[in-house]
This record gives structure tokens, C-alpha cells and sequence, in this order.
């Protein structure tokens, strides 16, 4: 889950490439590098870890107005300057960039002979070897040496001998073609291209494509003309500029409750009390047809995704399952017709996700995304889907988008419950609910001095518990997961339940345990689980929607309450949600972390 970028045209490359590298960062920085055409020389410049590394070590700007770039996430050798891309060949005739995996790599070595002497570690070098071994034009020799890959690619190639020409080539990992006036861009996601233009055209599997300042042709690899259609960007550029935040979580998550008012917008439909939700794809009949759920995704779109299983299974009476979407997907799972099945995805380019979709229809499911991304290859596969409109998340760890997944749910939950048993009388209070979201979040954002000063109390912890019941499980998962992508504090979640038959031995003082306690029925039996850890002594943080009149028992053990607005369990997820986000916000400022970038971590999981 690397970024590429390529541009060719009349402007000079490296401003442009290091602009487009820039907005892919969070795709991965453990290196970054570009190669540019300059007087019929190939000159690459390429460093080890972020891309103001890079930048510090260029003196002069490159002349050359065609060239590549790659920021790195690292799947085969270390964050080194050697494994860094671009790769070229022994005689620099060739540059390429490439993200993705080679499964084969070992074969196609050992086909290259032992003379053939390597400087990396990495899988991708292998590409710019055998293109050195093939003759013709440049698309035939990519295409050639695509033809022995096996695995995953999103790559872009230079070559001297074709001073303006750039192929490119996809096989699972995204490449989107940017048209410009004389000049012609390809990159792994939409945030490179919409500075410089709005109109694109998404690769597909299987397709290359030859780029020249004067446009482009894309083919099939059989050679076979693919023809394409370019779609219009929406500007989105706006959501590329930090402003006056400290970081881009911070933005993403103060900005949460207009995104509510964007994802809920029209479709909320006050006469029938329902949602209306155009891009499904289903008729009403296929609503009431449908005998079971199951809801597929990764990391924090599964825990929305488990969320949403609570709401659809308690509204609309339907058997609905979430599950981890690799775990899904090689499982050989048995898929049933008159079952729904949704994939869920900020970036709607997760591979895991997007092969488990891929199953499904294979078989003959019928599946639903719900994406935020517009266009990316999930959006363009499922049979009927949700846009989430959170507008583009730059911030690896998710927030807006978790928070818009949800809603979206909501809204699939209240349409399906109204196709069902669901009174006009509850339809309505739904939608209150829901209309009354962003200012539930507002008060949570109130909240942000006591728990910033929650999360510099706990901070030293080595590791911390988040446990929830029933609805409240699937809010601690998100709220473990965001702590511990972004402090690195190692925190687990358990159902309440689970905390008997095992992680209880780990509860010593020194592990801050963080309880969700809706104000539902299980209260009670929420509470129990506050003694025990009590009990051993362990530090409890109460997170509870739950008044002090409703429960002074809370305040009593806990050793501190964060304290939401009462909403209903449609939204809950969602408010307190917000406050986990500000936790682990700011457990990692007080510790120094690269909030934005965590370690180790990228946006957008494009390889398995
Ligand atoms: C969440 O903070 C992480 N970035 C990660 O778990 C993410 O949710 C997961 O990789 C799924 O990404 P997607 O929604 O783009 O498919």
C-alpha cells in the first residue's frame, strides 16, 4: 500500500511529483524517491523515511518535464535508502515504481540468472531487470514482463529511450489516470491528481496504459483497445488543507458533526418516516426478501460494521453477522441467496475487503458497500451501495469516516426496520435521533479539556482495557483500536462477560480499564463488571450515557466518568465513538506520537 505518482507535460516533474508524494504520504512513509527524465538521462533521487527527508537532501531541482515517484510502505525489506523506490536497471535505462506484492519473485530471479546483481532487498527491483532483457516498444516490454507476475501491482515505468512516454499497469492495487491540457498524470489514489485536474479515469485489473503529454491509451493485456470513460471530480481539495488544526485527526474529528449533517443529507424521509436511499439497487420487495445479513470489512470499518450488525439485527429483526473480511473470504463460505451481504470501506481499495466482495459475487451474492471513497474499485464492483460523503480522510487512523459508517448504518437499519415491523410513531423518533446527532457530538467536543486531562493521567500505562456488553463491545473494540494505533499504548477489548475466563489476570493498578455503559438494560450487569476489576484493584474509567440520578453506583467506583448525552442506541456508537476518538487524541500529543502517521501504519491496505 504504497503511492505512486507519474506526470508528463510541459510543467517541470519534480514540483508536480513532490506536490503528488506529499498527498499520498499516508499511504506509507517508510521511504520516499522519484526518478525524473533530464537531458536523456534517467536521474533518481530517493531516501529512506518521510518525504521532508528527501526534500532536505535535494540541492538543485531536477530539470525534465517526465518523470515517476513512490512513497513506501514496507512489505519486502526494510525502510532502507537501497529498498527504496524507484528501481532501476543496471544500466539506468529503466525507472520503475511499483506497488503491491510479487509472489514469484523468487522464480523470476532465478530466471534472470546469477550474474543479474541486485541493490535491494526488495520484490519490485525484479521488474526493472527484465525490462532490460526485452526488446521493442516500451508498452510491449512491460507488458511482457507483466505476463510473468504473479501477484499484486499498481506500477509506472520511464524509460530513456522514450524521453515523454510513462506506461502504467494495474493488476489489484489502484492506478487512476488524471487528463490534463498537454500533460497527463497517473497516481494510486485521487488526493495527487485533484490539484491538478478533474478529470479521471480509473484503471481496471488487468488493463496498461501508455501516457504521453498528448493523452493516453489504455489496453487490455492482450493488447485489445479498453475503452475508457473519464468521470468528473468533485473538488475536493479543501479537505487537503489542514488550516489552523494541529493535525488532521484533530480536524477530522472536530469537523464530525457537519459530516453527520453530509451523510444523513436527503435521506431522510420525514413523510414516511424512513430512509431513503437511492443507490441501493434493491426494490422494496428485495428489502423484505432478505432472510440474513452479513457485513464484511477491516479494522475500524469491521467494528463499524459490528455496530451496524446491533442496529439492523435490534430494529429490523434480521440475523446479521459481521465479520473480518479475510476471515470471511478463506473460509470458503457457503453464500445464500436471499442473504445480504455489505462490504464497508473508508478508502474502498482495501484488499482484503475487496477480494471477500469479489467471493461473494463470484458466487452469486448480492452485495452492498458502503465507501467513502467515490469511484474506487469497491464502489465501482458492488451491485448497490452507500456513499458515506465524509469527504477524503488524510489522517491514517479513522474517525469521520467510522463516525459516517455508522450513520449509514443507522440509516440502512431504520429503512430496513420500516420495511418491516418498524411504526411510523418509531420511524420518527429515529429520525429525531438522528437529526439530533451532531449536536450530541457537539457536547462530546464540549468534553474535550477533562478528557485531554484523562489521557495525560493514564498515559504511562503499558497497557489499557476497553470492555463493553452487547452494543457497548463494538464501541470498545473502535476505542482499543484507536488508542492503541496512535500511542501505541497496548490496549485490548473484551466483552464484559469475557473478563472472568481469563484477561482479569492482567488487571493490576497499573492497567486503566475503560468500561462502556450505555444507559440500556445491561446496566446493571455493566456495573458488576466495575467490581470486579475494582476488586482487583485495577483503575476504572467510566464511559456512560447513564445520568448520576440513573446510576450514582458509576461515580462511586469509578475512578473517573466521561459522562455523553443520553441518545438512543442507534447513535450511541457514534457519540461515544467521539470521545474515545479526543482520548486517544490526545494520549498520543501527550506522548509525543506522530499522530497523523503512526508508526508502522498506512490508509489505505491495498496488498493482503
Ligand atoms: C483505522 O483507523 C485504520 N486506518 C484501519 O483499521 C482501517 O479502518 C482499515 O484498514 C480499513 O480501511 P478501509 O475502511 O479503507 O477499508
Amino acid at each position: 500500500m504504497c503511492g505512486i505518482i507519474a506526470y508528463t507535460g510541459k510543467q517541470l516533474a519534480m514540483p508536480i511529483l513532490l506536490d503528488g508524494l506529499r498527498r499520498l504520504e499516508y499511504r506509507g512513509y517508510d521511504s520516499t524517491g522519484i526518478s525524473i527524465l533530464s537531458r536523456k538521462r534517467i536521474k533518481t533521487l530517493k531516501a529512506a523515511g518521510k518525504l521532508n527527508v528527501l526534500e532536505s537532501k535535494i540541492n538543485n531541482p531536477v530539470s525534465g518535464h517526465c518523470g515517476i515517484g513512490h512513497t513506501r510502505w514496507a512489505t519486502h525489506g526494510a525502510p532502507t535508502d537501497e529498498n527504496a523506490h524507484p528501481h532501476t536497471d543496471p544500466t539506468y535505462r529503466f525507472a520503475v515504481v511499483h506497488n503491491g506484492i510479487i509472489e514469484n519473485v523468487d522464480t523470476l530471479k532465478a530466471r534472470l540468472g546469477k550474474d543479474t546483481k541486485f541493490t535491494s532487498d526488495t520484490d519490485s527491483e525484479v521488474i526493472a531487470h527484465m525490462l532490460a532483457q526485452q526488446t521493442g516498444e516500451l508498452i510491449d516490454a512491460v507488458r511482457q514482463v507483466l505476463a510473468q507476475i504473479v501477484g499484486t501491482y499498481g506500477i509506472a515505468v520511464i524509460d530513456q529511450q522514450n524521453p515523454s512516454t510513462i506506461v502504467v499497469a494495474r493488476n489489484g492495487s489502484p492506478v487512476i489516470l488524471g487528463i490534463g491540457n498537454d500533460e497527463m498524470l497517473a497516481a494510486s489514489d485521487m488526493s495527487a491528481l485533484s490539484r491538478y485536474t478533474d478529470q479521471v479515469v480509473h484503471l481496471d485489473d488487468g488493463e496498461i496504459a501508455q501516457l504521453t503529454p498528448d493523452g493516453f491509451q489504455v489496453m487490455h493485456m492482450d493488447s485489445s483497445v479498453s475503452h475508457k470513460e473519464a468521470i468528473t471530480l468533485n473538488d475536493q481539495n479543501a479537505h487537503y488543507d489542514r488550516g489552523a488544526h494541529p493535525h488532521y485527526l484533530y480536524k477530522e474529528i472536530v469537523e464530525q458533526p457537519d459530516i453527520v449533517v453530509q451523510t444523513l443529507s436527503g435521506r431522510l424521509d420525514d413523510r414516511f418516516s424512513t430512509a431513503r436511499l437511492g443507490g441501493l439497487n434493491l426494490e422494496a420487495r428485495d428489502l423484505i426478501g432478505i432472510k440474513r445479513i452479513t457485513i464484511l470489512g477491516c479494522g475500524s470499518a469491521l467494528y463499524a460494521g459490528m455496530a451496524g450488525a446491533s442496529m439492523i439485527e435490534s430494529l429490523a429483526r434480521i440475523p446479521v453477522a459481521a465479520e473480518p473480511a479475510a476471515e470471511f473470504r478463506y473460509r470458503n463460505p457457503v453464500i445464500e441467496q436471499d442473504t445480504l451481504y455489505i462490504v464497508v470501506s473508508q478508502s474502498g481499495e482495501t484488499f482484503d475487503t475487496l477480494a471477500a466482495l469479489r467471493e461473494v459475487r463470484r458466487k452469486g451474492g448480492f452485495v452492498l458497500g458502503i465507501v467513502n471513497s467515490v469511484g474506487s474499485t469497491i464502489a465501482r464492483e458492488v451491485d448497490g451501495g452507500i456513499y458515506m460523503h465524509a469527504g477524503p480522510e488524510v489522517s491514517v487512523a479513522s474517525t469521520k469516516a467510522y463516525t459516517s459508517m455508522l450513520v449509514a448504518f443507522a440509516l440502512l437499519a431504520l429503512l430496513l426496520g420500516r420495511s418491516r415491523d418498524v411504526s411510523p410513531q418509531r420511524g420518527s423518533a429515529i429520525i429525531k435521533e438522528l437529526k439530533q446527532l451532531p449536536e450530541n457530538i457537539r457536547a462530546v467536543l464540549a468534553l474535550e479539556p477533562a478528557i485531554a486531562k484523562l489521557s495525560e493521567q493514564y498515559n504511562k500505562s503499558q497497557s489499557a482495557f476497553f470492555i463493553g456488553r452487547t452494543n457497548g463491545f463494538p464501541i470498545a473494540l473502535e476505542g482499543a483500536q484507536k488508542l492503541k494505533e496512535i500511542s501505541y499504548i497496548h490496549a485490548e477489548a473484551y466483552p464484559a462477560s469475557e473478563l472472568k475466563h481469563g484477561p482479569l489476570a492482567l488487571v493490576t493498578g497499573e492497567t486503566p480499564c475503560f468500561v462502556v455503559l450505555p444507559n440500556d438494560d445491561l446496566l446493571p450487569k455493566s456495573i458488576s463488571s466495575m467490581e470486579e476489576i475494582k476488586a482487583r484493584g485495577g483503575p476504572v474509567i467510566a464511559l456512560t450515557s447513564a445520568t448520576q440520578q440513573a446510576s450514582s453506583r458509576i461515580d462511586t467506583l469509578a475512578d473517573a466518568v466521561i459522562r455523553v448525552p443520553e441518545t438512543g442506541s442507534l447513535t450511541l456508537p457514534a457519540v461515544m465513538g467521539v470521545a474515545l476518538q479526543l482520548l486517544a487524541y490526545h494520549s498520543a500529543v501527550s506522548l509525543g506520537r506522530d499522530v497523523d502517521q503512526p508508526r508502522n501504519l498506512a490508509k489505505s491496505v491495498t496488498v493482503e
